[in-house]
C-alpha cells in the first residue's frame, strides 16, 4: 500500500531520474494534476513515452483559484480517490512537474494523506526543478560562495519583491511571466546594477522554448518575451557569468 509521488522534471522526457522512469513504466494507475476538466495534464504529456498501454491515467483537477476553502474540497476529494486506488492493491504513481517540493499540487495531497489516510505509505521521488533547467540552459550559476538565493512566486506586491531582492544576491521568479516586466523595472531600486545578469525563459527544455540572457540595462523599458504561466526568470546581482 504505497503511493509514489514522482517529480517528472521541467519538460524534456530525457530529464527524468531512472527511478522515475521505472516507476512510471510499471505503474498500473497514474494520477496527474490539471487546472481544469478536459485540459491535458502537462505532467502526463512529459512522460507520455514511458506510459504502458495498459496503464490507466487519471487527470485530477486542481483549479487555479486563490480561495483556499474551495480548494480544500478538491484536495480532499483528490486525496480520497488516490488513497482508494492505492488500497485496491494497484501500483500507483502521482506525477508532478519539476520537483514535488516546490510549489506543487503534491504538497496538498501529501498533507491530506498524512492527516486522513495514514495507512497509505508514501515515497517521494525528486525531480529536476525548473530553476535548475534554466540555469543549465542559460549556463549561469544560481549561487556560489556566500551568495544567497530567494525564490518568489507570481507576486504583484512590488514592495515585498523589492525587499526580497534587496536582501539576496540571486532571485528566481516563478509562475505567470506577465509580471516579469514590472519586476525588471524595480530591480534597480533593489540594488541590482545595470550589468546584473537576467535570464528569462518560457517552456524551458520543452518544445517552443524561449530563452534570453541579458544585462539589466538592455531590458529596462522593453517588453519581455514571456507571456505564459510556464515562465521563469533569474536575476543575478553579481555579473560574474
Ligand atoms: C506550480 S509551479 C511548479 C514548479 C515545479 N514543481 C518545479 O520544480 O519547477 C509552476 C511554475 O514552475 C515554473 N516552471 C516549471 N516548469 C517550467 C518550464 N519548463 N519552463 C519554464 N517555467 C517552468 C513556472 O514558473 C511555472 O509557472
Amino acid at each position: 500500500m504505497k503511493l509514489f509521488c514522482v517529480g517528472c522534471g521541467p519538460g524534456d522526457p530525457e530529464l527524468l531520474t531512472v527511478r522515475a522512469v521505472n516507476l512510471i513504466k510499471s505503474a498500473e494507475v497514474i494520477f496527474a494534476p490539471t487546472a481544469r476538466e478536459g485540459k491535458p495534464s502537462i505532467a502526463l504529456s512529459v512522460v507520455e513515452k514511458y506510459i504502458d498501454r495498459s496503464t490507466k491515467t487519471v487527470s485530477l483537477v486542481f483549479p487555479m483559484v486563490k480561495d483556499r476553502e474551495s480548494l480544500k474540497d478538491y484536495w480532499k476529494r483528490n486525496a480520497e480517490e488516490i488513497a482508494g486506488t492505492v488500497r485496491s492493491g494497484k501500483s500507483v504513481v502521482y506525477l508532478t512537474v519539476g520537483d514535488p517540493a516546490l510549489y506543487s499540487t503534491w504538497i496538498y495531497i501529501h498533507r491530506e494523506l498524512k492527516r486522513n489516510h495514514k495507512d497509505v505509505e508514501v515515497e517521494v521521488v525528486p525531480g529536476i526543478a525548473s530553476m535548475f533547467a534554466i540555469a543549465a540552459k542559460a549556463q549561469i550559476s544560481l549561487a556560489e560562495g556566500e551568495e544567497t538565493v530567494a525564490v518568489v512566486p507570481a507576486c504583484y506586491d512590488m514592495e515585498r519583491v523589492r525587499r526580497t531582492a534587496n536582501a539576496c544576491d540571486t532571485v528566481i521568479f516563478l509562475k505567470d511571466g506577465r509580471y516579469f516586466d514590472s519586476v525588471i523595472e524595480m530591480l534597480g531600486l533593489a540594488g541590482f546594477p545595470d550589468d546584473a545578469t537576467i535570464a528569462i525563459a518560457q517552456d524551458v527544455s520543452d518544445e517552443g522554448e524561449i530563452l534570453e540572457v541579458k544585462k539589466l540595462s538592455e531590458l529596462l523599458g522593453k517588453k519581455g518575451p514571456t507571456e505564459k504561466y510556464f515562465s521563469i526568470m533569474v536575476a543575478k546581482k553579481n555579473a560574474r557569468d
